[in-house]
């Protein structure tokens, strides 16, 4: 038995919002972020929405699509660094949203990198008979996390959800290989300072917009080309696959020149390569399970095909997996 992605579905929030609308907020130009990251535009959620509910409207698509009810999950782990609250877990906001309830429902943080974690755990459950079907969605609202001021953060992030439905099966579709890491003593260099129990929330804080996106982007940079590169060569390797072999790559989508660096390092050629960053930004935990549901969409993704994912994000952590669609 294998471990299928039996559907997928997304969600994007209808406001749009340009390089050219950034250029009346900050000191910025479509030119420097266009060239610099590959962005385009990004979506913003209205004041009224909040992350369980981009995931819930996404995981109806995603239940639709299988012919599935909300009863038929027994499991929801949404991947999120932007949840409605810092407890409840979003998880359990899209249970009630469902009309579920009796199941294990959980967020995992592991910023960008979260889906494909979950993507883990999801698989270690099914595995091992815990559960039967698991609804895993990576979503974020990561307007409310950046500082609007900041012009060097709040041009890279967008909002949006995605959501996978996981199953064990018996046809050929399976995990076939998977990685992941963490190095936490870079932690520093991407961080949310304030909010938590380190910095608690205080007028000081606020004043400092200590509660938005802080990073050394250059090292962000260079850390992500190293291990995005270094393990989706092992994730390849631990398939017994190639290069060759894949049919679609689809990486974490934080600058189109990390994703550049990565697939000339590997050798993936750039027609193979899932590119959603000129639309939707960077959406964090979002970005795999959007970029995978597009992919579908477009009639990139069939059954059978070989697919890497491959990511980085704050943590550090990162990761990949090589999926038989
Ligand atoms: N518009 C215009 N100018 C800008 C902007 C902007 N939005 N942002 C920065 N600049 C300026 C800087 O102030 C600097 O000016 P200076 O030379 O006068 O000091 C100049 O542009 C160059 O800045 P650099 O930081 O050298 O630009 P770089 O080419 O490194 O690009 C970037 C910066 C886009 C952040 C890049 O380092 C990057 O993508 N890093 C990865 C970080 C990332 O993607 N983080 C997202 C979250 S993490 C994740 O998802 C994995």
């Amino acid at each position: 038995m294998g471990v299928k992605f039996v559907s997928m579905g997304r969600y994007l929030p209808d406001k749009v919002l340009t390089n050219f609308d950034l250029e009346k907020m900050v000191d910025t130009s479509d030119e420097w972020i266009r060239t610099r990251t590959g962005i385009k535009e990004r979506r913003i959620a209205p004041p009224d929405m909040a992350t369980s509910d981009m995931v819930t409207e996404a995981a109806r698509i995603a239940l639709d699509r299988a012919n599935l009810e909300p009863r038929d999950i027994d499991c929801i782990i949404v991947a999120t660094i932007t949840p409605d609250n810092a407890y409840p877990s979003t998880a359990c906001w899209v249970q009630k949203n469902l009309g579920l309830k009796h199941f294990p429902a959980f967020d995992i943080g592991a910023a960008c990198s979260g889906f494909l974690y979950g993507a883990i755990v999801a698989k270690a459950l099914l595995e091992s008979k815990i559960v039967k079907r698991v609804l895993l969605s990576g979503a974020e609202t990561m307007s409310r996390v950046v500082n609007w001021e900041d012009r060097e953060t709040c041009v890279l992030f967008g909002d949006g959800a995605g959501v996978a439905i996981l199953e064990l099966s018996d046809d050929e579709s399976d995990i076939l290989s998977y990685n992941w890491a963490a190095d936490g003593n870079l932690g520093d260099l991407l961080i949310q300072p304030a909010g938590g129990s380190r910095l608690p929330p205080s007028y000081e804080t606020l004043d400092k917009k200590l509660h938005s996106v802080s990073m050394e982007g250059r090292e962000v940079f260079k850390n992500a080309v190293r291990w995005m590169g270094e393990s989706a060569e092992k994730a390849l390797q631990d398939a017994g696959l190639t290069k060759d072999d894949i049919d679609l790559y689809v990486p974490h989508q934080a600058n189109i020149r990390i994703i550049e660096s990565t697939i000339k390092r590997v050798g993936i050629p750039r027609e193979k390569t899932v590119i959603t960053i000129d639309r939707f930004a960077n959406v964090s935990a979002a970005t795999l399970p959007m970029s995978l549901d597009c992919a579908i969409e477009e009639g990139r993704l069939k059954r059978g095909d070989i697919v890497l994912l491959n990511t980085f994000g704050g943590g550090f952590t990162w990761g990949a997996m090589v999926v038989r669609w």
